[in-house]
């Protein structure tokens, strides 16, 4: 191990034993990403135990609009699950082993699901704002959270990518939207870096390569979760209409991605809730 493997991997162990110290022996099954606006799902989970990133040795804080910087452990749909209320992300300009940090910490502590959710917009004609979608795959255009020294202890150098998110997962989900009455798409998210909304003609490539979402998020820590043996599941809300067209109406506005993700929050955190019971 080089020394720079050493750090980081001694960084996410001391944060992992900080939280264990916080909140017992008794191993989370599920991990939750809470993404923009999407942090009401943390109030279905019981005998809560709130801990800030900033009590967490070495952990980054979140900065972005909508996020709070909690990691909350407890219970939800009757399992033990660990959330984290508030994301890092890239273009906050942390290095990828800390957009990520919160994921393998995670692995740590035991968890073997991943709910990862987001706000996203919507590329696919058939979405309308406040729709739910179910993430069958990605087209990741950040810089890979993998790329360095390989963490071995965490997982192979050239993990594979298929079926990235799980289709049993999704399967579930497919069937428990049925019974809720939702009307749940299944779509490709798009990654780059932000922090600008797309351009209309980049919108327009990215339909053309197949993209149905486009965000900001999510991919890093998916894939490092899937490096490390994660099942995932992911989730986006459609929270605007990406810009297609070059008319002076700006579709895309902060504000208004939170607020439109926080409407839809709740139908989302029953369908995880019902989700995670199943498991
Ligand atoms: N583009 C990129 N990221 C986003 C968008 C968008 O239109 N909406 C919410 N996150």
């Amino acid at each position: 191990m080089n020394r720079s493997t050493e750090e980081i991997t001694g960084r996410i162990s001391r944060a992992a034993e900080y939280i264990a110290s916080r909140t017992g022996s008794e191993k989370p099954l599920v991990g939750i990403v809470l993404g923009s606006g999407l942090g009401k799902l943390a109030e279905q989970i019981q005998d809560a135990e709130i801990i800030p990133y900033r009590d967490i040795p070495g952990f980054p804080l979140s900065t972005a609009t909508g996020h709070k910087g909690n990691f909350i452990c407890g219970r939800i749909g009757g399992k033990r699950a660990v959330a984290m209320q508030g994301r890092l992300h890239f273009y906050e300009g942390y290095p990828m082993e800390l957009v990520t940090m919160g994921i393998r910490v995670m692995k740590l502590l035991g968890v073997e699901f991943l709910f990862v959710s987001n706000a996203a917009g919507g590329v696919n004609a058939d979405y309308k704002v406040g729709d739910l979608v179910i993430i069958k795959d990605h087209i990741n255009m950040m810089p890979n959270p993998l790329i360095g020294p390989n963490l071995d202890s965490f997982g192979p150098r050239f993990p594979d990518m298929t079926c990235a998110y799980d289709l049993e997962l999704q399967q579930l989900a497919a069937q428990i939207g049925l019974g809720m009455g939702i009307n749940l798409h299944k779509g490709v998210y798009f990654g780059s870096t932000g922090p600008t909304y797309e351009t209309p003609a980049e919108v327009r490539f990215f339909r053309e390569v197949g993209a149905d979402l486009l965000g900001m998020s999510t991919i890093p820590e998916v894939i490092v979760a899937r490096h490390c043996g994660i099942r995932v599941f992911g989730m986006s809300v459609v929270t605007n209409e990406a810009n297609s067209r070059n008319i002076p109406r700006n579709f895309n506005d902060g504000d208004d991605v939170v607020k439109q993700a926080g409407i839809a929050a709740e139908r989302m955190s029953e369908l995880f809730r019902r989700m995670i019971e199943a498991l």
